[in-house]
């Protein structure tokens, strides 16, 4: 009875976050999430909706590929579904080791590290390798993990204007010569769909005498021979610290890695906070990467596949009209810059049977509000076609696109 009393006098203290709700609904900002009612698949059910889905990250489709879901299975049957430790305790188990000596001897690197996501790679190594005393030079559109592990190793900042590499330049002559500088892009930028500018950042890095390291998450399984991403698609092997990919895009599963010197990996071993206190990855996680890198390996014609389904898709959204930016992967934003037109052209588009997501602030700038679309090896042209004339349609009811 008292503690019923206490209850019903108390303010709530989260009223705030309801405030901060019904502002994203007026500046057309508040989303709800879309429930996928089936597999993650090119053609798929979402909201009770058949849709052609433009959303994902499953470049290869490898999110329902028989060789991927057979060894997962098997890893079930043999191993369980959970590990019940962290890496560091009991929870290394030789499936775990097999995963990073395969990514090892793919990236071509001397040692892997994983971890359970891209975004704990990104923070867990960034924060741990530098200090307050250091300093971190990164590109402006670097991934949020990036941003994060920047801001966890309280390292001084400094931001360079999207891909200016004369701009870092400048910021790296004004820094003290025996300071220790880390340089940071990412290899494909996940909002616009460009490369980084690797070849001129490496060289920079040589210059100065920084660490280099480049996020490759959108990079693995897309670019580089057999999908080793931009380090390989730009021949910059030996040259960069420090590189992470992920397992959760085109891999079809999840996690991120590491992939450096033997020291760099022993290294995050002992100091990457989510390797260190947070549970490792499942066995069937990690059996069904492994099965990834065999398909990356012995099924590269799905990698063209992806390719001819991008260069297809991208030039039907120029013809169309439709500003598609810098992209040179397959992620193609459709720029639209007021968020509510993008969250509109997003409405239509799914009304009429197409998935594509719209993004605006924070994750892009505010006048720089989009629907990203990317395609997968696993599209079809009918599907990529019944996609472009939806855009068409949507386009031109919103006055985005003329004719
Ligand atoms: C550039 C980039 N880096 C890292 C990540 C994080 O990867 P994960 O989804 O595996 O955590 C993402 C995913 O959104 C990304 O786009």
């Amino acid at each position: 009875m008292v503690v019923k009393a206490t209850y019903a006098m108390r303010n709530d203290p989260l009223a705030f976050l309801s405030a901060e709700l019904d502002s994203l609904k007026q500046q057309g900002l508040y989303r709800h999430l879309r429930v996928l009612d089936d597999e993650q698949k090119p053609s798929t059910t979402v909201d009770h909706q058949h849709v052609v889905n433009l959303s994902s990250n499953n470049y290869l489709g490898l999110t329902t590929h028989p060789r991927l879901r057979e060894r997962a299975l098997e890893a079930i049957e043999r191993l369980g579904v959970g590990t019940g430790s962290v890496r560091t305790i009991a929870g290394t188990m030789d499936i775990h080791m097999e995963l990073e000596r395969r990514l090892a001897e793919f990236k071509q690197t001397e040692a892997v590290v994983v971890f359970q996501s891209g975004f704990t790679a990104n923070a867990g190594t960034v924060s741990s390798i530098l200090t307050k005393d250091d300093v971190v030079i990164s590109d402006e559109l670097n991934h949020a993990s990036i941003i994060d592990g920047c801001r966890l190793s309280r390292a001084d900042i400094k931001v360079f204007p999207h891909k200016d590499v004369e701009a870092a330049r400048k910021i790296l002559k004004s820094l003290p010569a025996n300071q220790r500088k880390l340089l940071i892009t990412d290899g494909v930028f996940s909002m616009d769909g460009d490369l980084g500018a690797l070849p001129d950042l490496c060289a920079l890095a040589e210059e100065f005498g920084c660490i280099m390291m480049v996020d490759d998450a959108h990079a693995s399984g897309v670019f580089g021979r057999n999908g080793r991403g931009t380090i390989d698609h730009f021949g910059v092997h030996g040259r960069v610290d420090v590189q992470v990919g992920t397992l959760s895009k085109a891999i079809g599963a999840l996690g991120g890695y590491v992939a450096g010197t033997r020291a760099l990996i022993e290294f995050l071993h002992h100091r990457a906070r989510p390797f260190l206190f947070s549970t490792s990855h499942p066995p069937p996680v990690a059996a069904a990467c492994i099965a990834a890198i065999d398909v990356l390996i012995e099924e590269p014609a799905l990698i063209d596949r992806l390719w001819e389904n991008t260069r297809f898709f991208k030039a039907g959204l120029n013809q169309l009209g439709f500003n598609t930016g810098m992209s040179e992967s397959p992620i193609t934003p459709v720029i639209v810059g007021d968020a509510s037109r993008a969250m509109a052209l997003s409405d239509r588009l799914f009304a009429r049977g197409v998935f594509a997501q719209g993004i605006g602030f924070p994750t892009v700038a505010r006048d720089k509000a989009r629907v990203r679309t990317i395609v997968t090896a696993t599209h079809t042209r009918d599907e990529l076609q019944f996609a472009l004339d939806a855009f068409g349609h949507a386009g031109r009811e919103l006055g985005i696109i003329q004719g």
